[in-house]
């Protein structure tokens, strides 16, 4: 992004960019535990449930993305060592249940995962209006929570 562009943030751009460094890893470990949590459920639960994992599971992948573009645009970069992810993120761990075919429990770490997203962006959205007025990120993370909470919304149905 263009000097202009990244003027147009007020407050302290670091620390958003910070917060947005934290928000994609958390992207990255939920997109990782969910397709885990699919693979492992898969052949022993129900179609819908592989079937809502894995979606939230690319949904999650191009929220990465997007926060990723985001950062860049900013003058920054994403997390570049792949270990330092979970040190990043605000969640570094999907708690899956030990037994593969507890399926509520699946769910429901699913759904405390999801929750766990809105309040982070919640929070960002707050500060984004208040401290760092900047529309444009507003934008990009107005749309990810949106997701979010369908996200939750599907997994709290299927219990
Ligand atoms: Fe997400
Ligand atoms: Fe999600």
């Amino acid at each position: 992004m263009g000097k202009k562009g990244r003027e147009v943030v007020e407050g302290e751009v670091d620390l958003l960019i910070k917060e947005l460094q934290k928000a994609h890893a958390d992207e990255w470990v939920a997109f990782y535990y969910y397709t885990l949590a699919s693979e492992v459920a898969e052949g022993r639960t129900s179609p819908m449930i592989i079937d809502a994992l894995k979606d939230l599971a690319k949904d999650e992948l191009e929220h990465a993305s997007e926060l990723a573009e985001r950062i860049i645009e900013l003058g920054a970069e994403p997390t570049r060592n792949f270990a330092q992810l979970t040190e990043t993120a605000n969640y570094p761990e999907v708690k899956l249940p030990k037994d593969p075919k507890d399926l509520n429990g699946i769910v429901n770490a699913v759904i405390e995962a999801e929750r766990g997203a809105i309040d982070v962006y919640n929070n960002l959205l707050k500060k984004l209006m208040r401290e760092w007025r900047d529309p444009v990120t507003f934008h990009i993370i107005r749309h990810i929570m949106q997701e979010e909470v369908a996200h939750e919304e599907r997994m709290e149905n299927i219990l």
